[in-house]
């Protein structure tokens, strides 16, 4: 199966020095059985809430994947109830697909109940990317990397954050390194988004339900 872009550019920022990785909503596992298809972690987890996407997937795992060196484990599980602390190691969750607001209520919820565990959360929601920014930067989160990419005509940010930092570095409330690019292509993906984004807050803001001042002057100071 091959990946999306979007997925590819998540998969390409998992790097090799991670004990588990989760790979929450899964779906179909695509992202998942790709990461255990290179065997980039000891245990790759599958976790989604729909039990006959996760029956799927096992069924699929044992039949291509019974002799792979790196375990696996599927977990019909929501997200907000992951329990990382009964596997030693250093732990990396991606989420990935679904909105900021339930990705905020899912990485608040494993943050509470994980304080003090060395966990690397790679991101890449749909909407609502202000507002889950807002949330790592209240939690304390330090950034590691930050990308924009554009898939089938739409434009994601993907952020790879982590609660321990030796070096902290600051997450910023509308990115700092997405808006840079060394190639015309991505140039112009730049400029796509922050217009999008920009329109989009000020559509709202002459909605009148919401005070979108703040945000549209910070995006504004990207241009
Ligand atoms: C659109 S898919 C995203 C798939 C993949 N992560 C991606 O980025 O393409 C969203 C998935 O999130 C799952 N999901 C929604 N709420 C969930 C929750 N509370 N806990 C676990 N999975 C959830 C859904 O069942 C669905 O499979």
């Amino acid at each position: 199966m091959k990946l999306s872009k979007r997925l590819q550019q998540i998969e390409q920022m998992v790097t090799a020095d991670y004990t588990h990785i989760w790979d929450c909503c899964c779906d179909h596992g695509f992202l998942g059985a790709s990461l255990l298809s290179r065997q980039a972690a000891q245990n790759i987890h599958f976790v989604d809430i729909v039990p006959e996407l996760i029956t799927s997937i096992e069924s699929k795992l044992q039949q291509f994947y019974q002799n792979s060196r790196s375990n696996w484990q599927t977990h019909c599980l929501n997200v907000a109830k992951l329990s990382l602390k009964q596997y030693q190691g250093k732990h990396l969750v991606i989420i990935a697909g679904i909105g900021g607001d339930l990705m905020i209520k899912f990485i608040n919820d494993i943050h509470q109940q994980h304080q003090n565990l060395n966990i690397d959360f790679l991101l890449c929601p749909v909407n609502q990317q202000f507002a889950l920014r807002k949330k790592l930067i209240e939690l304390k989160l330090s950034l590691k990397n930050e990308v924009l990419v554009e898939d089938n005509s739409r434009i994601y940010e993907v952020m790879l954050v982590s609660t321990i930092s030796d070096t902290y570095k600051p997450i910023d409330p509308v990115g700092h390194n997405i808006w840079r690019s060394n190639t015309v292509k991505q140039t112009r993906v730049v400029e796509q988004y922050l217009a999008r984004t920009l329109n989009h807050y000020k559509r709202v803001q002459q909605g009148g339900t919401e005070n979108v001042d703040d945000i549209i002057s910070a995006y504004s100071s990207k241009v």
